[in-house]
């Protein structure tokens, strides 16, 4: 027996406008990312410059706003001008956060010139690990500053007559882990977050700037690090990033499915540290959030000893579930339920690497599961997010209580007079029956209902299976001003509506 779940969307119960930047990724020199990933000169659909044609048609594919680059852990180690300059002069560097050696074939220039066949903007970090304010406002000055200094000159002088324009720039990298080359304490970081946004900003005043929160909220230093970090760099910071990453690896499935509650919860009291800053100083200044790491994450990483100073050694190729795509899905209706304060996200990371899409050097580019939710999303979830009300049946899991079987948001396009209905069901084993009140709209039809869906919740799409999990078509149809579907056990769902009054 199907159970039932309700949905009352409205189109007064609004919510915020969605910042497009929300469907954003991640590319790090880190593992076969960019070396194999996107930039491959011996693969059959290399361009002129030895980017991979095919890597560029399925990120074009997903509409992706904004990429950030170059890390990542990479980035607290990085000297920008080794990745600048004739190819054939640069440098090889080991490289200290995945221990590998980084020939800096791909660099500044190459990034921008390849975003823009993607159609994305760049989201650029700067090495506040072992570099600092000088290294920063120098690569600002090489990137941004039109001509007549040293560093726009150099740029020019690299073959880049027109300034790249980047504008959202990232203050180092998870300084607060262990881990991260050169990590400080939450007042070491603040302060140095601060000086170095000050002198960024005098060479360009039009940047947007996103200080390091916490590396995931687990950390022992989560939220004072935060209320630390922007009591010292309020007024010159934009934006705290937040990073989390999900995995299923006691194999409890329902708690799994259940893991976007944390990550609403996260968001959550992010907001409230940066609000209590904000009314301790009294300023009338609200910082957002930039989700900039997120993402499923199931591999352990490689010892220094099995990546022995490599070039482009695969690492963290996660192949993704089913329930790892519902996963995401489930995060994405969690971006999009807090679309008032995450302004930003990065899924972390775009191809290879704990990623969406999978190429052997090479060879072919296949998707995976996860693609699917994210590509979705991004293409249908661009509008007004409406709060809906939503009653659903309800579990218990390991770490949650109350976990709703439906997972739903609803978004609202008035430029193309669309709603769609985004939803998962947790059940795994029941259909969900999903009745969709839309009182405020006066005619609706469907113009689609996509489902992802699998009899193995566990299945996967590998390179001798591509097409293993697919999105198919559902049934839903409107009844009666109601919209009425029946969403499969375990299954993604988007049900597209056209508006006609
Ligand atoms: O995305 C992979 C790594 O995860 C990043 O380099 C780091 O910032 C995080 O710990």
């Amino acid at each position: 027996m199907p159970i039932k779940s309700t949905m009352i969307i409205d189109k007064d119960f609004r919510l915020a406008e969605v910042d497009p930047r929300i469907y954003g990724s991640f590319i790090e020199h880190l593992g076969r990312a960019v070396y194999g990933g996107i930039y491959d000169p011996g693969h059959p659909t290399a361009d002129q410059n030895g980017f991979r044609n095919d890597a560029i048609e399925a990120i074009r594919a997903l509409n992706v706003p904004i990429i950030r680059y170059p890390g990542g852990n990479f980035v607290s180690g990085y000297n920008w001008e080794d990745g600048v300059g004739p190819k054939h002069e640069r440098k090889q560097s080991l490289e200290l956060a995945w221990w590998t050696t980084e020939t800096n074939q791909v660099g500044t220039n190459e990034f921008a010139d390849w975003a823009k066949l993607v159609g994305s903007e760049v989201m650029m970090a700067v090495n506040l690990g072992t570099r600092g304010i000088d290294a920063a406002r120098n690569l600002v000055e090489y990137c941004n500053h039109p001509s007549g200094s040293y560093y726009s000159d150099l740029r020019i002088s690299h073959g880049y007559k027109e300034p790249h324009a980047f504008k959202t720039w990232c203050l180092g990298n998870e300084m607060d882990g262990p881990w991260q080359i050169g990590a400080k304490t939450a007042v070491e970081y603040g302060r140095l977050a601060n000086e170095t946004a000050k002198a960024m900003r005098w060479v360009d005043p039009t940047l947007e700037l996103v200080a390091c929160g916490s590396s995931g909220s687990g950390m022992d230093t989560f939220a004072e690090w935060e209320a630390t970090v922007l009591d010292l760099s309020y007024d010159n910071v934009d934006y705290l990033s937040l990073h989390t990453y999900y995995n299923n690896n006691n194999d409890d499935t329902p708690n799994f499915l259940a893991r976007s509650m944390d990550l609403d919860h996260f968001i959550s009291s992010v907001a409230a540290t940066c609000d209590y800053v904000q009314a301790k100083k009294k300023s009338k200044k609200k910082i957002n959030l930039s989700l900039d790491e997120w993402n499923v994450w199931k591999s352990q990483g490689s010892s220094r000893a099995e990546q022995h100073w490599q070039i482009a050694p695969p690492e963290f190729e996660d192949v993704y579930t089913l329930e790892d795509a519902l996963v995401v899905g489930c995060c994405l209706i969690s971006l999009l339920k807090h679309a008032d304060r995450v302004k930003m996200a990065c899924l972390a990371q775009l191809i290879n690497v704990i990623a969406p899409i999978m190429t052997e050097n090479g060879g072919p580019l296949w998707l995976q599961t996860t693609y699917y939710p994210y590509l979705h999303a991004s293409l249908y979830g661009r509008g007004t997010v409406l709060h809906p009300l939503i009653s659903s049946p309800k579990y218990d899991s390991k770490d949650f209580t109350d976990v709703p079987y439906l997972e739903a948001i609803s978004v609202y396009n008035e430029e193309l007079n669309e709603v769609t209905v985004f939803a998962v069901n947790r059940h795994l084993s029941e259909g969900l029956e999903l009745d969709v009140d839309l009182r405020s709209f006066s005619s609706v039809n469907i113009i689609e209902h996509i489902v992802l869906e699998h009899e193995d919740i566990k299945a996967v799409n590998t390179k001798s299976n591509p097409h293993n999990v697919m999105p198919s078509q559902g049934k839903a149809v409107v009844e009666g001003g109601h919209v009425k579907a029946l969403l499969a056990k375990a299954s993604w769902n988007v049900i597209r509506l056209r508006v006609n009054g």
